[in-house]
């Protein structure tokens, strides 16, 4: 049997394989070096960085649901200084591809954080966090108006070198009109989705779980919403997608790679299986081979719609 190629490219980013692991759930790659090779992942990308250091919302900050999680953490973070003089340095040592997801509250924090950012060595893409529901300043309000997206997006790409890849909320009217706005505006590539908003109730305390009473849900509950979404605006934009939402096993990443998405993050799962990506991974080239499919490229948005003429 033929090994398959799992190569994609990003734009102008390579990966040895398209499963890298999602924002927030991964902290800077190092916390999970006794469970994984970071060398066998398509990439990784760094918990949300912002100017200086936040330390979150107060706990309560995550739920579990029947399938998924809810969280507020609220982008805590160590902020860029300290995730360039003491993470970035120690990533460096391993052969992996990083993508550091940004966060501001402002455009101008963007263009602070991205800036910093752009000259470090070991620093491959900027994936840029327009879309956290649990905060109260920035995140969504970039993410939800097409308008203010495309602001920050033309902002932040003239501040930056590096590949961008703008991260969608999926908690929008329409995703392809946020697509649209990154796109025109310089995005090299689109992630999609981050989590939707939800809300856990204790019943005997009568109160939200969380004590931001919102988070943002995220694991195999999301996944077909994820799905089509990424069908959507893969019909949208020309621009590559990374795809992610509830991925759990290589049949999972199938689903949103036959449906347009390049590559694909793997998020809560890494709660769960803290070697997952790499799991689904080889769970990837397992199925290629089995298949008869040499590379995964070419699988890349190839559903299939003729069975059902006419249907949605
Ligand atoms: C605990 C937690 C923290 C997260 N933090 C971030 C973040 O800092 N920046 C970001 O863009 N997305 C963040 N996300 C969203 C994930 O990167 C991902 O978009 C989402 O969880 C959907 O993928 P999944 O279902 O595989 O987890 C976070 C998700 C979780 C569960």
């Amino acid at each position: 049997m033929v090994t398959p190629d799992l190569s994609v490219e990003v734009g102008a980013v390579r990966l040895r394989n398209p499963v890298l692991t999602a924002s927030g759930t991964f902290g800077y790659g190092l916390e999970f070096l006794p469970y994984l090779d970071l060398a066998r992942l398509g990439g990784l990308v760094t918990k949300g960085l912002s100017p200086r250091p936040r330390t979150g919302n107060p706990p309560e900050r995550i739920v579990e649901t029947p399938s998924g999680m809810l969280n507020a953490i609220g982008l805590q973070n160590v902020g860029v200084d300290a995730f360039l003089a003491e993470k970035l340095p120690r990533l460096r040592e391993h052969d992996t591809v990083v993508v550091a997801n940004v966060f501001g509250e402002t455009e101008a924090e963007y263009v602070e954080v991205c800036r910093k950012l752009d000259d470090a060595p070991g620093v491959h893409a900027i994936e840029l966090n327009v879309s956290c529901p649990n905060v109260e300043a920035g995140g969504m309000i970039f993410g939800n108006d097409p308008a203010a997206l495309a602001k920050v997006t033309r902002t932040v790409r003239k501040a930056t070198k590096l590949p961008l890849w703008v991260k969608l909320s999926p908690n929008v009217g329409d995703i392809r009109d946020t697509a649209r706005a990154a796109e025109s505006e310089g995005a090299d590539a689109l992630s999609l989705v981050n989590t939707f908003v939800g809300m856990v109730v204790d019943v005997e305390k009568r109160r939200p779980v969380l004590a931001n009473a919102s988070g943002g849900l995220s694991g195999p509950a999301i996944r077909p919403l994820a799905v089509w979404m990424t069908w959507q605006v893969r019909q949208a934009v020309r621009i590559p997608i990374v795809g992610m939402g509830g991925i759990l096993t290589a049949r999972d990443a199938l689903e949103f790679i036959l449906a347009g998405a390049t590559a694909v993050q793997v998020g809560t799962a890494n709660f769960v299986r803290p070697a997952a990506a790499v799991e689904v991974a080889e769970g990837l080239e397992h199925w290629l081979a089995s298949h008869g499919v040499a590379t995964v490229r070419e699988l890349v948005g190839t559903l299939r719609r003729e069975a059902h003429p006419g249907k949605r």
